[in-house]
């Protein structure tokens, strides 16, 4: 008998607007990207240890993969030991969600082997894993948006468009599929990196000491609500606008850097706005550009790795040998 393999693929993401302040409730967009992650997984009985790409796993590198594990394989009281292959084409700690792509990618898998695969579980697991992993802090915008794919909008009001609702202690976050007609953005990287959990514990602590950075994180809210009005508009000059304040308030949280600063300005030349996009501290700025080339080339001049990126149709898949299960089937 053929081992019983379970295959799945989740894509990464952008925040259009809201990041850092989705985690004190305020609204927040993101957008999957056609960047992904996929997974494969086979259960050996032949194998000791859980074993990742070759080798056994491990704390330190495969954290995520780790958590996922113990939550959907482990703690069901399953013993047989997990063959796991990981492919990815994200760069890490670079804003582009590729640790909820992995957490979304190795749950979506888990599920499809136990059979349990569905859009609101996929969301639920991938958001305790990468929770765990990234020091039980964080909101659910990354793994949501690569459990979707498309396009999301985060509130903690309840909307039209509702996909699921996810709560930690005292915070809701309401999740819900955000119309989006197919955009593309530049990419670029800033050759830093910025840890996530790091970010999210700096701005907590900015937060709960200072007035300033309450009305900082508020304001990043009603740049959000005005961007949702100006992409229901279609008006990209205004949203790209709005990306640029917001890449101003980020920067007034402490989470941009110079060199992200840099990389806004020379995309702008070319683009309808430019900001960072994820925690910050490193990694990647987006631009929203009807001149994609002249826009790659001028950031490629700065020497910063850049691509050209579609919002993903898809989010999460797993197949295998149960057949083909795909979540955002109702949008
Ligand atoms: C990271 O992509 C987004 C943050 O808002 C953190 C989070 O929401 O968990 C910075």
């Amino acid at each position: 008998m053929r081992p019983p393999v379970s295959q799945a693929a989740a894509p990464g993401k952008v925040i259009l607007f809201g990041e850092h302040a989705v985690v004190f409730g305020e609204p927040a967009i993101a957008v999957a990207i056609d960047l992904e992650t996929k997974v494969d997984l086979i259960p050996d009985e032949t194998l000791t240890q859980h074993q990742v790409n070759g080798e056994p796993l491990d704390t330190y590198k495969h954290l995520f993969i780790e958590k996922a594990i113990n939550l959907l394989w482990d703690n069901a009281g399953n013993t047989t030991r997990l063959n796991v292959q990981t492919n990815s084409r994200l760069p890490s700690a670079a804003g582009l969600g590729s640790s909820a792509a992995l957490s979304t990618s190795t749950c979506a898998a888990l599920l499809h082997q136990t059979e349990q695969f569905s859009e609101t579980r996929l969301a639920r697991a991938a958001y305790e894993t990468e929770w765990i992993g990234q020091g039980e802090q964080g909101s659910p915008i990354d793994t949501s948006a690569s459990t979707h794919g498309q396009a999301i909008f985060v509130d903690k009001e309840e909307h039209d468009n509702h996909l699921w609702t996810l709560r930690r202690s005292d915070s809701t976050w309401h999740v819900h599929h955000q119309p989006l007609e197919r955009m593309s953005f530049v990419i670029a990287h800033s050759g830093e990196k910025g840890k996530t959990g790091e970010l999210v514990s700096k701005v907590q602590m900015y937060h709960d000491r200072t007035d300033v950075a309450q009305k900082i994180i508020e304001d990043i809210g009603d740049t959000t609500r005005e961007g949702q009005e100006a992409l229901r508009r279609g008006n990209l000059a205004r949203v790209g606008e709005l990306m640029d304040e917001a890449h101003e308030l980020l920067g007034m949280l402490g989470v941009s850097t110079s060199r992200l600063d840099e990389l806004c300005r020379t995309a702008r030349e070319h683009a309808h706005g430019a900001k960072l996009t994820g925690a910050g501290g490193g990694g990647c700025i987006i631009a929203l550009t009807d001149e994609p080339d002249a826009c790659r080339e001028a950031l490629q001049d700065e020497r910063a790795e850049t691509w050209i990126v579609r919002s993903a149709r898809k989010g999460a898949r797993a197949w295998g040998h149960r057949g083909t299960r795909t979540v955002n089937e109702r949008h």
